[in-house]
């Protein structure tokens, strides 16, 4: 359609007809055979009358294309203009094919894999007739009490936000969208979500400017500037107002600082939380700050359908903003080619063919082992020898609940269990043993009563419990090595998932404990959706592979990894904590005046535990082992147009090829404010041979030393730098520079 012919149609519409375009609701409503039902069912709540169903943009949580095709056909065929309706999905990590969750993918450090997990899913998705991915989340996240980490594709830091948040939006938008494969991106939850206080889902988040800036806006902006057609507000209030609602927010940051032209969709019910936030007195305040402030699509509250017209009757202004909205959302559904077609690239015979392939799983085995972090190998117990004999224990030893809490759509049957792959590695006779459930049933029952669900009684627990403790003990005495999946509920992260205590489930420990007894090395598999605390099993084990969860392939991946077919190289983009009392940590803080390893008694310590993180940023083994020599700059002073490059000897001193991940870091040592005692500027993700040496550099620049300063203007400030190279964020060589006049 002409831009000539989107204006004609915007005139043609009635305020009703501009306004439904503004709402979205489920799209199940259209499956269902009564349409009377919509009124008594999950739309009640939103007090919509079935004229104003008719007339909505766009519709969530509707995916397949036969499905897609009813939900269409169902609307088209009532409403007068006929302006198809765009499908908005949670493709967080993949679609039929789940990919490792977003935390995990971040741990690759390989934007190339990232992109091609993306491509992917937008692929199998939009054949399925997704239009719009709520996806990347791009969240900056410190603190593992909160669910949603696992859904943080950078992890704590701002430079891996903003690279993989331009890497998936260019993978999911490509650069035409009615493209095959491409969909819409919207990024999210604009902003500073993952600073929830106290790590609590949903709740307040309050830092200054320059925190803000510096931090958590660049992933977004690099989003943006990526060409993202979407973003969504986030459910938290930013400094006193709700994001959703925040007019400086909206209007100064997104719109005008960072020219933003797409689509404002609220998060779901945000506008009406608003109320409950205490900030709007009523709905139809909350519509008009919410207009106002400039979001286009209301998801999932009513409070446009119903309030906006009146609204608009009162006000030219709001009215003309109304067409302001209502002109981005048909310029996006013509950009995706929907009046021309208005079921997109949904096809019920690619989606067949496509879903699922042989060549794409096979893909998301190699991709997915990138993303496991192998947090510890004494003794190199990992990798595991065929000969020697294992014994399998856990409840993630035969379960296929490993892709995470967002993927609701993946075919998780098709790949088989850890245990279902060592039979066919190794033969029929696998010594295994469940050992324990992942949780017991009072921990699943809050689970289950806060979804709404029936609790269970499970009769003889503890009893049952000691019995699956002797089997394991029985079996894993027979074996040389005992390998241990274990992990969080998949449950236990995501949405609404925030955690006081982040071990593993006290079951679990038990189990580890009573194995430790019959002092057989251990390799511990970990699945979790969040930095977990790990300080009471750590000593108890040989080695632990971290490997989140990791989706359709991943048990296939797994095993590979353990006997050493592959060879892991993910790297953490969290810190662990020692404790949970330690949350927040990260590693780019800043210093204290009394720093803990000055000798004295009043320093910024814990009494009980230390106050580095247990495992750092950016950590992680290989079965390789690096080292790391010969730093070398190429000059020590730096004019403002120069750069300094730094060179470093790194050698692969074992009999394994692997990859690295070399991260440059750099200190601003004096600033006009204080700056992080470090951060990551550059990284290298390389192949070595066994025994290879490689001499890699980096470019130190004027962009990598600039900061929000005490004018919050974007500066770099002459003075003294420290940078720092090594395999993680603590175990680095270092140098100094200086930045000249
Ligand atoms: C979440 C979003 C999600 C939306 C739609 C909300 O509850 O915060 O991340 O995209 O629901 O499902």
């Amino acid at each position: 359609m002409k831009h000539k012919e989107i204006l004609e149609l915007l005139n043609e519409m009635t305020i009703e007809e501009k306004i439904g375009q503004m709402v979205q609701i489920t799209g199940d409503v259209f499956l269902s055979e009564d349409t009377n039902s919509i009124l008594t069912g999950p739309l009640k709540d939103l007090h919509l009358s079935k004229e104003k169903v008719y007339h909505v943009g766009s519709v969530l949580n509707i995916v397949g294309a036969e499905k897609v095709k009813k939900v269409q056909d169902e609307y088209l065929s009532k409403s007068r203009l006929k302006i198809p309706l765009l499908f908005m999905d949670d493709i967080i990590n993949g679609y039929k094919i789940a990919f490792p969750i977003p935390i995990a993918q971040g741990c690759s450090w390989n934007p190339k894999a990232i992109e091609e997990m993306t491509e992917i899913s937008s692929m199998e998705s939009s054949i399925a007739g997704a239009n719009v991915n709520f996806s990347p989340m791009v969240d900056l996240s410190r603190d593992a009490r909160w669910g949603r980490v696992m859904e943080s594709i950078g992890g704590e830091d701002p430079l891996l936000g903003e690279i993989y948040a331009r890497t998936m939006v260019k993978a999911y938008q490509g650069n035409r969208l009615s493209k095959i494969g491409k969909m819409v991106s919207c990024v999210k939850h604009i902003a500073g979500y993952g600073a929830v206080e106290a790590g609590r889902d949903y709740n307040t988040v309050d830092m200054s400017e320059r925190e803000f800036r510096q931090y958590y806006l660049p992933a977004y902006k690099s989003a943006i500037e990526a060409g993202a057609e979407m973003i969504m507000t986030s459910f938290n209030i930013l400094n006193g107002i709700p994001s959703t609602v925040n007019k400086w927010l909206i209007q100064e940051i997104i719109r005008k600082e960072l020219g933003f032209e797409g689509i404002i969709i609220s998060d779901y019910g945000a506008i009406e939380e608003t109320i409950t936030h205490g900030y709007s007195a009523n709905e139809k305040e909350a519509t008009r700050n919410a207009i106002n402030a400039g979001v286009d699509i209301d998801m999932m509250s009513g409070i446009y359908a119903n309030h906006l017209k009146d609204l608009c009757l009162e006000n030219q202004e709001i009215e003309n903003k109304v067409n302001e909205s209502v002109l981005r959302i048909l310029t996006l559904k013509n950009k995706l080619g929907l009046f021309e077609n208005p079921y997109g690239n949904s096809n019920v015979v690619q989606e067949k063919t496509y879903l699922m392939n042989p060549t794409n799983l096979e893909k998301a085995k190699k991709l997915t082992q990138e993303t496991f972090v192998l947090l510890k190998n004494k003794n190199h117990v990992l990798p595991l020898q065929k000969n020697k004999k294992i014994a399998l224990i856990g409840p993630y030893i035969d379960n296929i609940g490993i892709t995470g809490s967002w993927s609701m759509f993946s075919d998780r049957t098709k790949n088989g269990t850890i245990l279902d792959i060592f039979k066919e590695k190794i033969g029929k006779d696998v010594l295994y043993a469940k050992g324990c459930e992942i949780l017991r049933q009072e921990e699943i029952n809050k689970i289950l009563s806060a979804d709404g669900l029936p609790t269970v009684h499970v009769e003889n627990e503890s009893q049952k419990e000691q019995e699956m403790i002797t089997s394991a003990l029985q079996i894993a005495k027979k074996a040389d090595v005992i390998l241990l999946a274990l992990g969080e509920h998949y449950k236990q992260s995501g949405e609404a998932c925030s955690r006081s205590n982040i071990a593993l489930p006290e079951n679990q420990i038990q189990l580890i404990n009573e194995l430790y007894t019959l002092s057989k090395p251990m390799v511990l598999i970990l699945f979790n959706g969040r930095p977990i605390e790990l300080n009471t099993v750590e000593e108890k084990v040989n080695a632990i592979l971290e490997v989140w969860f990791p989706g359709t392939t991943g048990a296939k991946a797994i095993v590979e990894i353990l006997f050493g077919e592959e060879n892991p190289s993910g790297k953490l983009t969290m810190s662990f904590p020692q404790n949970v009392g330690q949350c927040p940590v990260y590693y780019n803080h800043y210093n204290t005046g009394r720093p803990h390893h000055s000798n004295l008694r009043y320093v910024s310590r814990y009494q009980d535990i230390p106050t580095e993180s247990f495992y750092p940023f950016g950590y992680g083994l290989s079965y390789c082992n690096f080292k790391y020599t010969d730093m070398h700059l190429n000059k020590h002073k730096m004019k403002k147009n120069e750069t300094i490059t730094v060179t470093v000897k790194i050698e692969n001193q074992s009999n394994y090829a692997g990859y690295e991940v070399i991260q440059l870091y750099i200190q601003d040592l004096y600033g006009s404010v204080v700056r992080p005692v470090k951060e990551l500027k550059a990284f290298k993700k390389a192949y070595f041979q066994s025994h290879e040496i490689k001499y890699v550099n980096f470019e130190i620049d004027i962009d990598m030393l600039k900061f929000w300063n005490d004018k919050l203007e974007y500066v770099a400030e002459s003075g003294e730098f420290k940078v720092f190279v090594g395999g993680d964020s603590v175990n680095v060589l270092e140098e100094k520079f200086e930045l000249l006049k």
